[in-house]
């Protein structure tokens, strides 16, 4: 009975890795990402023009989450959704230097911020 779960997992963790091909990498880029209860999504990438590793991370508003890794101090563009605006900061906890953005955001940061950030914080505009 065990080793029918094992088989069956070992299956499924093989169609994971070979089915997703096409779509980008679809990762958390928050510890606590939100999703039911999310305001709106936050695009973020590795890449500029939106390439590398992605993640669309569910936020709240006027709360502040912390980037995790691969994307703390790693992102190069950043994507606010439609109605909102966002605070991207270059340390933890919303601190430091940040700048804000609304959609369609940044396909290519500058620096200092570019491979910088490490929180954000969006609100309804
Ligand atoms: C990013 O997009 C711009 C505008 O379309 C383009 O000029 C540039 O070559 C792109 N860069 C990469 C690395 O995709
Ligand atoms: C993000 O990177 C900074 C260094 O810039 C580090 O201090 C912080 O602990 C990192 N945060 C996380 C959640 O990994």
């Amino acid at each position: 009975m065990l080793s029918n779960v094992l088989k069956a997992l070992a299956v499924a963790t093989a169609l994971a890795f070979t089915t997703g091909q096409a779509a980008p990498v679809e990762i958390k880029a928050v510890a606590e990402p939100l999703t039911s209860q999310a305001d709106g999504t936050l695009k973020v990438c590795t890449g500029i023009n939106f390439t590398g590793t992605c993640s669309n991370s569910g936020f709240t508003v006027a709360t502040c989450f912390n980037f995790i890794a691969p994307f703390n101090d790693s992102i190069e563009s950043i994507q606010p959704p439609s109605g909102f605006v966002c605070l991207a900061f270059i340390d933890a906890n919303c601190q430091g230097q940040n700048f804000q953005t609304t959609n369609p955001g940044f396909s290519s940061l500058n620096p200092p911020f570019v491979n910088s950030l490490s929180s954000f914080e969006c609100f309804h505009q």
